[in-house]
């Protein structure tokens, strides 16, 4: 086993070594402290790996991922990362992005029983019902999908917005984006859903919360 795996480490210490190479304070800088400006909350999808997509560095970028990019209110991993890094971090964006060709919307799109995932792709088939006539308009079943992959990034960048991590930001006055984007597997670039929410007047008035502040 470790034989298989000994590949890795030599390709962390040549890693070390060039990131060394091009500036010695390198990882004594980052080691005292990381100030990101992005919060990205992405799909697990091997393909779609956040620092190397939009050219950042190791301390630029806190990344949360999950299947299919799913912000849910009941998820504590998922919410204990938006806190810290709004509340401690104090990241300026926070970049949901999906991926056309996403395997874990696909698998909500279709009909099979998936076993335990369909519980966690559960809130992706309530977006796929609440746009069932615009998704029945596409020409075929990888556009449908694709475009559910859209539809899933807005709703989740609405979830984030539902939070009292960041409707609290917002009251004391922080300045805080949520953006929805979405990766092209096939040629690399991502697309900005224009579905940017940086006030409170952004968010539908049943999920506002009146805050202490
Ligand atoms: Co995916």
């Amino acid at each position: 086993m470790m034989n298989e795996l000994k590949s890795l480490f030599e390709n962390n210490r040549l890693w070390a070594d060039d990131m060394k190479a091009q500036d010695p304070e390198f990882f004594a800088k980052l080691s005292a402290q990381q100030a990101p400006e992005y919060l990205w909350i992405g799909c697990s999808d091997s393909r779609v790996p956040a620092n190397q997509i939009v050219g950042l560095m190791p301390g630029e970028v806190f990344v949360h991922r999950n299947v299919a990019n799913m912000v849910l209110h009941t998820d504590f991993n998922c919410l204990t990362v938006l806190q810290y890094a709004v509340d401690v971090l104090r990241v300026k964006h926070v970049l949901v992005v999906g991926h056309y060709g996403c395997g874990g919307v696909k698998a909500a799109y279709e009909n099979a029983d998936n076993g335990m995932i369909d519980n966690w792709l559960r809130n992706i088939k309530d977006v796929q019902h609440i746009h069932s006539e615009q998704l029945a308009a596409e020409p075929d079943e990888e556009a449908s999908c694709n475009l559910l992959v859209e539809l899933n990034v807005r709703h989740q960048v609405a979830h984030v917005c539902h939070t009292t991590i960041v409707q609290n930001a917002w009251a004391r006055g922080q300045a805080l984006s949520v953006h929805g984007w979405v990766y092209s597997l096939n040629d690399g670039l991502l697309k900005d859903l224009d579905c940017t929410i940086d006030s409170s007047a952004g968010v539908e008035q049943a999920y506002r919360i009146s805050s202490g502040y």
